[in-house]
C-alpha cells in the first residue's frame, strides 16, 4: 500500500514552513514553448491538495504564452537548509474564477494595483513608464476596491509524478518517486541517488 504524497508534501511544506527564512511555498515553474525549449522561473505556492498545486500570474505572460501552446509544465521545490527538494510533474488547467477572485481579493492593495499596471513579460522602455502607469491604476481605482483584471489568475497543476529528495550521509541520498496509477491511487517506488 503506496503511502499518500499529499500527506508527505504536507509535513515537508510544514518543516520547511517553520525553518526557512524567506518563502518556503517559492518553486521553480518549468514550461517548454511548442518547440520543447524549456524556460524556467519562481512562482510562490498558493494552494495545493490532492486536486493540485496552484499557483497565480499573468494570463498573458510568457509562461501562460508557453502553457497555452503545451500545457505540461514541472514544479522544484529546494529547501536548502532542510536539504529536501521536491519535483512535482504534470498537466495546467487554470484555477477556477472563484479561487482566482478570492487569492486576488487576499492580496495586498498595492500588489492588486501592480496587477493592473504590468504587462508582464513584455518590453518595458523605461521604469519611470510603470510608474507612471501605477499612479494612472491608483486613481482609476481611488476609493473603491481593485477588481481582479481579465489577464490574472491561477493555474493548477495536476500532478502525475511527485518525487521526494532527501539528504542522507555519504551520498547516500533517498529518492521516493509516485507516479499516477490507472485506478487514480498512486504507486510508490525508490531510485538510485
Ligand atoms: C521568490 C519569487 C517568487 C515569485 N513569485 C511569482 C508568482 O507567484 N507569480 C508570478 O507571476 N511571478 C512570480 N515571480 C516572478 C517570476 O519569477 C517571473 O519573473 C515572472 O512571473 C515572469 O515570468 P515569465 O516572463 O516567464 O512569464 C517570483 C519571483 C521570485 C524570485
Amino acid at each position: 500500500m503506496a503511502d499518500d504524497p499529499f500527506a508527505l508534501f504536507d509535513a515537508w511544506f510544514a518543516e520547511a514552513q517553520a525553518s526557512e527564512p524567506n518563502d518556503p511555498n517559492a518553486m521553480a515553474l518549468a514550461t517548454a514553448d511548442a518547440r520543447g525549449r524549456p524556460s524556467a522561473r519562481m512562482v510562490l505556492l498558493k494552494g495545493h491538495g490532492p486536486d493540485g498545486f496552484i499557483f497565480y500570474t499573468n494570463r498573458d505572460s510568457r509562461k501562460a504564452g508557453e502553457i497555452a501552446a503545451n500545457p505540461q509544465a514541472a514544479l522544484l521545490f529546494h529547501w536548502k537548509s532542510l536539504r529536501r527538494q521536491i519535483r512535482v510533474e504534470g498537466p495546467l488547467t487554470w484555477a477556477t474564477d472563484a479561487e482566482s477572485d478570492a487569492y486576488f481579493a487576499s492580496r495586498g492593495r498595492d500588489s492588486q494595483l501592480g496587477a493592473w499596471a504590468s504587462d508582464q513579460s513584455r518590453p518595458l522602455a523605461d521604469r519611470s513608464t510603470f510608474e507612471t502607469r501605477f499612479a494612472e491604476v491608483q486613481a482609476r481605482f481611488d476609493g473603491q476596491d481593485v477588481p481582479r483584471p481579465p489577464h490574472w489568475g491561477g493555474y493548477r497543476l495536476t500532478p502525475d509524478h511527485i518525487e521526494f529528495w532527501q539528504d542522507r550521509a555519504h551520498r547516500l541520498h533517498e529518492r521516493r518517486t509516485f507516479d499516477r496509477a490507472g485506478d487514480g491511487g498512486w504507486t510508490e517506488g525508490l531510485l538510485y541517488p
